[in-house]
């Protein structure tokens, strides 16, 4: 088994801002995968389930690229009740290789966040997004296209949306995070090979000058009293109604291995989009945030940030059906355009000997 070949594949995982919250200690017939809550502090990691999404993402790139290699994993999450940060141990088996679907793709599978073309999603890809995404085990995926008409619920998702990036742009500490993670040039991003490339963001020229002036939050807080953060919603309501379809996915729970699972079935849909030559972007800080306003997790928000994300998840949850056992777990618009004008970079898999 090359492990560091699967490695590879499995790191190429979404994480929030990119922080790539993990590591692996490997023995002769098992790896762990550990979380390291000190590489994602952000307001929206509460409970670390941001990080125990991107852990679900990692453990079915993994799953995925140990098939293809001729090996099944077999997977127990959080084994270990005393440590939190444990996600899991991965048992490898030999069976026989065999072709997977998605592998092709673990590498290719990217977060766009262009404009998307205004045009419809072609019904067989609508088929093959649910078809991706059905695993009632794990949570479900509910899809909303915005023609030939959006719906309530799709009004309430990108309502949400907006609202999450207004947020940014009205408290101190998630400004700080986002500006903290962002990487100014190519060689920085190479640097560092973690946060975000700022060409990723897909900034108009405009845009990206003032981006530098809005690291400085005083410079944003004056900002604010002419509108400035109304008017970043509203670039991401344009954003997310360019594209052909939103959507969200609910969890049946709000335990870690419910959101490692969640994780899994998102990856699962992102694979599929990408398969399918579609552009994908997870918007999942508007899920994040409202699941926490519901949960009533808001002690880093103000009171009137937390009561607006509380009539925002109201509103969604009404919209699209979401039962108050299930949580939120991701935002995300889909749909076509070209490829992004750059990818953020991944650092090597940190692996540290049997212990
Ligand atoms: C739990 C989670 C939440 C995310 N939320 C957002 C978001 O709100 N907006 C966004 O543009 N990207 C979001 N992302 C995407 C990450 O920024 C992206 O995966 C990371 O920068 C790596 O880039 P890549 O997906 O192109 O490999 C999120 C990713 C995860 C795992």
């Amino acid at each position: 088994m090359d492990l560091t070949k699967l490695l590879e594949k499995a790191v190429s995982a979404p994480s929030g801002d990119n922080c790539q919250p993990w590591k692996f200690h490997v023995t002769d017939d098992q790896l762990r995968l550990f979380n390291l809550p000190e590489r994602d502090t952000s307001v929206y990691n509460h409970g670390q389930k941001a990080s125990y999404t991107a852990h679900g993402a990692l453990l079915e790139n993994l799953s995925i690229a140990a098939a293809q290699e001729g090996l099944s994993a077999s997977i127990s999450l959080f084994p270990d009740n005393g440590n939190p940060d444990h996600v899991a141990t991965v048992r490898f088996a030999p069976g026989n290789p065999s072709d997977q679907p998605y592998y092709p793709f673990l590498e290719r599978r990217t977060t766009n966040r262009r404009r998307f073309r205004k045009v419809p999603l072609q019904p067989h890809h609508e088929r093959s997004l649910l078809d991706a995404g059905n695993d009632r085990a794990l949570g479900r995926v509910s899809l909303h296209s915005s023609f030939p008409e959006p719906s309530s619920a799709h009004a309430a998702i990108v309502a949400a949306m907006a609202l999450n990036d207004r947020t940014v742009f009205e408290n101190p500490r998630l400004h700080a995070f986002l500006f903290e993670h962002l990487r100014w040039s190519k060689k920085e991003a190479e640097e560092t090979r973690d946060g975000m490339d700022i060409a990723t963001l897909e900034l108009a020229p405009m845009d990206r000058l003032a981006f530098r002036i809005l690291r400085r939050w005083n410079a944003v807080k004056i900002m604010n009293r002419f509108g400035l953060s109304r008017m970043i919603g509203l670039k991401a309501r344009q954003q997310a109604l360019s594209a052909s379809a939103v959507g969200l996915i609910a969890i049946p729970g709000r335990r870690p291995e419910h959101y490692v699972n969640g994780g899994r079935l998102l990856q699962r849909l992102w694979l599929e989009a990408t398969r399918q030559g579609m552009s994908f972007h997870l918007m999942g800080g508007a899920a994040m945030l409202l699941q926490m306003a519901n949960a009533g997790e808001c002690d880093r928000l103000t009171s009137e940030q937390s009561g607006r994300l509380l009539a925002a998840d109201q509103r969604v949850r009404k919209e699209c059906g979401i039962a108050e056992t299930e949580a939120l777990l991701a935002t995300f618009r889909v749909g076509y355009s070209p490829p992004p004008s750059a990818r953020s970079l991944r650092r090597p898999p940190w692996v540290e000997p049997s212990r």
